[in-house]
């Protein structure tokens, strides 16, 4: 079976969140299930660089969404890599969706309907050699591709099914009316069956209402996107659609993040030989400017976002301090949240250390030397920072909601008499249910034994793709013998 994946981000060669992680995770998962997933992705700056000079121009466009392009050949790791080189959309400096500022670009809806359009092509067979028997589609960057299948498929060639993957409903591409003629599509997918969303052009939408199914990264965020707080704005259309609806936990790629292999840390460790992590914890304190101290560190790997709850937790630092604990935050996000992180540490010297920026390796160190990760999210589709945690023994302390209530079992006391307890979870956040839970993790880190337990725990955990990577398997195979 060979699968179209199609993203605007993936690990590797461009990363801004999880999006990434689970697109570059996705070939492997799926190769031990027999599926082979070539990855499509936009050719920005960074991705042709990576790609060199190794591609192979395998097809070409003279007006794509009315931009020149060319689809170039490579491997990502082990496997097929698709890139589309069209300059005038991609070659830009900045990030993958707006300028160095964090503006979004003005044309973001024709460059990723030129990604959408290029993949029905290739799907449809328009470049030689390359045939697929199913697409898969992420968030709303690759939203109208179920849509030109449906809709405005390549002439001659062949129909595949397709699926449409949610991993952040608060992410619609939505975009004016005045677009809609400019995307090559029928004026029959004007339509509420098609792409029109509440008066503009939804791509999210569009993907959710033509693909042959619909996921999303947590069986608990499947159910949350039914309600309104949750579904914003689409939960009509997931509740009309809810037989189509599967909810395919992330999983972790375990080969990045092995706290027994990982170059990033200062000391390898493993389940058995969880004391070297101390050394992770000094390389953390050295790295944030933090006081050297056996008491409880909390990190934060995030962004700053009213999402994640930054913003309530900004507010709780100075109790957090007081309990006796520290925090090591490493994050990017909106301004006034980064502004308040910066207070604290001003007036919490040593105590709160905050590196505003995107860094990989201090990210894996961090979950290496911190005892406990905070994730106060207000929704959260899935989360991979939970599961990094756990794999690190860097307990998770998370809020009830989506992937965070699915792979995080609270240490209440039946848990811990049970010996199953991996982390600690809050109910709805808030300032006293994040004071709370914070202070109950100061308390289990205080009983060694049983935070080592926790910890241990927590490692033993299995959240690689076996189960979810064969979920997809088993999804695209269902599609491919109902189209059949
Ligand atoms: P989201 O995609 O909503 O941001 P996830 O938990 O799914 O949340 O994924 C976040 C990914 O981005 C993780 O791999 C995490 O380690 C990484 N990450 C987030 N912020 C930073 C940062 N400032 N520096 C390095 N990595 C980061
Ligand atoms: C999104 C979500 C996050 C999820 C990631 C990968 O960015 O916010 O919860 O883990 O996608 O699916």
């Amino acid at each position: 079976m060979r699968v179209l994946s199609v993203a605007s981000e993936a690990a590797g060669l461009v990363k801004t969140g999880g999006l990434a992680d689970v697109a570059a995770a996705l070939p492997a998962a799926l190769a031990a299930q027999g599926v082979e997933v070539t990855t499509f992705v936009p050719g920005y700056p960074a991705v042709l660089a990576r790609l060199g000079k190794k591609a192979k121009a395998v097809h070409s466009w003279d007006a794509l969404l009315g931009a020149p392009a060319r689809l170039l050949a490579g491997k990502l790791g082990a496997h097929p890599l698709l890139v589309l080189d069209a300059p005038a959309l991609f070659n830009r400096e900045g990030g993958p969706y707006g300028d160095a500022s964090g503006r979004d670009w003005d044309d973001n809806w024709r460059r990723f309907a030129a990604l959408a359009r290029a993949a029905a092509d290739i799907a449809g067979g328009a470049a030689k050699g390359l045939a697929f028997d199913l697409v898969h589609a992420h968030d709303w960057q690759a939203g109208l591709l179920p849509a030109y299948l449906r809709l405005a498929p390549l002439a001659g060639g062949c129909i595949v099914p397709s699926v449409m993957t949610i991993h952040n409903m608060a992410f619609q591409g939505y975009f004016p009316a005045e677009v809609f003629p400019e995307l090559g599509l029928p004026p029959s997918a004007w339509s509420v069956d098609g792409v029109e969303s509440y008066g503009g052009v939804g791509f999210l939408k569009a993907g959710m209402q033509l693909a042959d199914a619909i996921t999303t990264v947590s069986p608990t965020y499947a159910g949350e996107i039914r309600s309104v707080e949750f579904g914003m704005g689409l939960e009509g259309l997931v509740l009309a659609r809810s037989n189509r609806v599967h909810g395919i936990l992330n999983g972790i790629d375990t080969m990045e993040w092995n706290p027994a292999s990982d170059p990033h840390l200062a000391a390898n460790f493993s389940v058995g030989k969880l004391a070297a992590r101390v050394r992770n914890k000094r390389a953390v304190e050295a790295a944030l400017g933090l006081t050297r101290d056996d008491g409880p560190l909390f990190v934060v790997i995030s962004r700053l976002t009213w999402q994640k709850g930054m913003d309530v937790l900004s507010g709780v630092l100075d109790h957090l301090v007081g309990i006796g604990a520290r925090l090591a935050l490493l994050g990017t996000g909106d301004a006034e949240i980064e502004a308040a992180f910066g207070a604290a540490a001003t007036r919490h010297p040593g105590r709160i250390g905050v590196r505003i920026g995107y860094h990989e390796p201090l990210a894996h160190l961090m979950q290496g030397g911190g005892d406990a990760i905070l994730l106060p999210s207000r929704f959260e589709p899935c989360g991979l920072t939970q599961l990094y945690g756990l794999a690190y023994g860097c307990v998770p302390v998370v809020s009830r909601t989506g992937g965070l209530a699915d792979t995080v079992i609270d240490a209440n006391p039946a848990a811990l008499a049970a010996g199953v307890a991996t982390g600690v979870q809050m109910n709805a956040v808030s300032h006293n249910a994040l004071a709370l839970a914070v202070s109950r993790t100061v308390q289990l880190y205080g009983d060694k034994p049983q935070w080592k337990r926790l910890q241990k725990n927590a490692m033993k955990a299995d959240f690689s793709w076996g189960a979810s990577g064969a979920a997809y398997a088993a999804l695209y195979r269902q599609l491919i013998e109902e189209q059949g």
